[in-house]
């Protein structure tokens, strides 16, 4: 497998003395690339903090985590800034668009640190919402739009910069089935047809079940680490997911 996600051991606690809380207490896997993974498990088990580590947002406090060849659990401040800004894309479950922006004006935000014209980053928010199928909508305010096509929006913005690693944390979690089934289609057209890796952390096994891999963790530790092939024969609907995304691709009109 080439692996693009590796870690080993991260451990981490939050806050000191009688309240601390051990979020992570040994947590070890690699994820191939081009792959979209589910991470699962009982709140509270860790999952928030192991995707923030990832996302370089957070530090661990022992452990190794590498991203695309970023040691985030060695790299400076300056290193830090430099990998969020051009290899990592995060959405969470609030979409947290900003309201007074369009669609488009939102994802192009998302393009503010790189050095590029404002007609390559109109270019590229029209590309991206095109991959989140929202061709027709780039020009709505986020009250105009239903909560799915919200969380396309900011999908949409974490990967206009083109990230090698997308982290997606509980994306469905205010979403219906149906919205949240063509957050799924989203998810894996991204990894299948953009190079694109993502990992979300999801409660739902069905969303879990259409993922290449599902990796649970319960109290701060990876307790099952299941194949692809295992998960695809338990999820059936799981199958059934995947083949949607793939017409919806087509439909589409996509390479
Ligand atoms: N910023 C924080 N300060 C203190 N404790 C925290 C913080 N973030 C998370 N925790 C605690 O760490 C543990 C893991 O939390 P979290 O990673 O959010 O789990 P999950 O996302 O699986 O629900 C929980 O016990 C939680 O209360
Ligand atoms: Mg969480």
């Amino acid at each position: 497998m080439n692996a693009i996600v590796d870690v080993r051991d991260l451990r981490k606690t939050h806050g000191r003395g009688p309240l601390a809380a051990q979020a992570l207490r040994g947590v070890t896997f690699s994820v191939g690339a081009g792959t979209l993974t589910a991470i699962t498990g009982p709140s509270g088990c860790g999952k928030s903090t192991l995707l923030s580590v990832l996302a370089g947002l957070d530090a661990a406090d022992s452990g190794y985590a590498n991203v695309g060849g970023v040691n985030l659990t060695a790299a400076s401040a300056r290193e830090l800034t430099l990998y969020r800004r051009r290899q990592v894309g995060v959405v969470f479950q609030a979409y947290n668009l900003l309201p007074s922006l369009t669609a488009a004006e939102n994802v192009e935000a998302g393009l503010e640190f790189l050095s590029l014209s404002i007609a390559e980053k109109q270019r590229r928010a029209r590309e991206a919402l095109s991959w989140v199928d929202l061709d027709g909508l780039a020009d709505r305010f986020p009250a105009q739009l239903s909560g799915g096509q919200q969380q396309r929006v900011a999908i949409a913005r974490a990967i206009a910069r083109e990230p090698a690693l997308l982290l997606a944390d509980e994306p469905t979690g205010n979403l219906d089935r149906d919205a949240s089934a063509r957050i799924l289609e989203v998810l894996w057209n991204l990894t299948r047809h953009l190079g694109c890796t993502c990992i979300m952390v999801t409660h739902d096994l069905e969303l879990a079940g259409a993922c290449d891999r599902t990796i649970r963790l319960s109290d701060g530790a990876v307790v099952l680490a299941a194949d692809e092939s295992g998960v695809r024969h338990r999820h059936r609907s799981g199958v059934a997911l995947q083949a949607a995304a793939e017409q919806a691709w087509a439909r589409a009109g996509h390479r």
